[in-house]
């Protein structure tokens, strides 16, 4: 088992309840230490669509919950214009802490992505939630959540609003070998909208894609 790696933590055969009190005590990475709390996914346990972000935010950490800060408030519009709503999902992040640097001040935390390593280490995590939502259709919001469930050559690029086949919850990180029936369609983070030059395109982009998703759900 890689040194880093949250999967001594997770319980077996839990529910969402159990897997979340479980992983406020995570120390299967180092980004426990600086962070506020473990921010876990949330929504409905039995959900036809898990979308999963990058890492908790500044505002995710305080508040213990995910994307309710800026790129949230873009996700819950981008949803709701594509006929899908915030309470019908599960939304969760390939890694569940807050990496961070401070400004030179020291007063601003600044947000970093979350490096392979720390990625890897929280996919169990991931998988775990995967396996009890159970949904029909994954969607990756942007490029680290599109590698930790299809592995490094993922680009979301080229394989945003294209509907392919999710790997096996346990086996996340790799290209699927074995049909399960279950969906993935990426699309770009929505932070990535909020800094884009032409933010109304991007943003609109975004509501296409969740439109495939949607149309997926039926
Ligand atoms: N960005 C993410 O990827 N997830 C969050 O929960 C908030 C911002």
């Amino acid at each position: 088992m890689a040194k880093e790696s949250a999967a001594p933590f997770v319980p077996d055969k839990a529910d969402l309840a159990r897997l979340r009190e479980a992983a406020r005590e995570c120390r299967g990475c180092d980004l426990w230490e600086p962070a506020t709390q473990t921010v876990f996914g949330a929504g409905r346990e039995r959900a036809g669509a898990v979308l999963v972000g990058e890492q908790p935010g500044d505002q995710e950490d305080r508040r213990g919950e995910p994307f309710v800060g800026p790129a949230g408030r873009v996700l819950d519009r981008a949803l709701a214009e594509a006929g899908l709503a915030r309470e019908d999902v599960y939304l969760t992040n390939a890694v569940k802490h807050f990496r961070f640097t401070r400004n030179e001040g020291g007063k601003r935390r600044l947000h970093q992505s979350p490096n392979t390593v720390e990625v890897a280490a929280c996919r169990p995590w991931l998988a775990a939630e995967l396996g009890v939502v159970s949904p029909s259709v994954v969607v990756a919001l942007g490029a680290v959540a599109g590698r930790s469930l299809l592995g490094p050559s993922f680009r979301v690029t080229r394989e945003r609003g294209v509907v392919q086949a999710c790997p096996p919850f346990d086996a996340l990180g790799a290209r699927p070998e074995r049909e399960t029936g279950v969906r993935l369609v990426a699309t770009v983070h929505p932070s990535a909208v909020l800094r884009a030059e032409g933010r109304a395109e991007a943003y609109a982009g975004l509501v296409a894609d969740l439109r495939v998703v949607a149309s997926l759900l039926g």
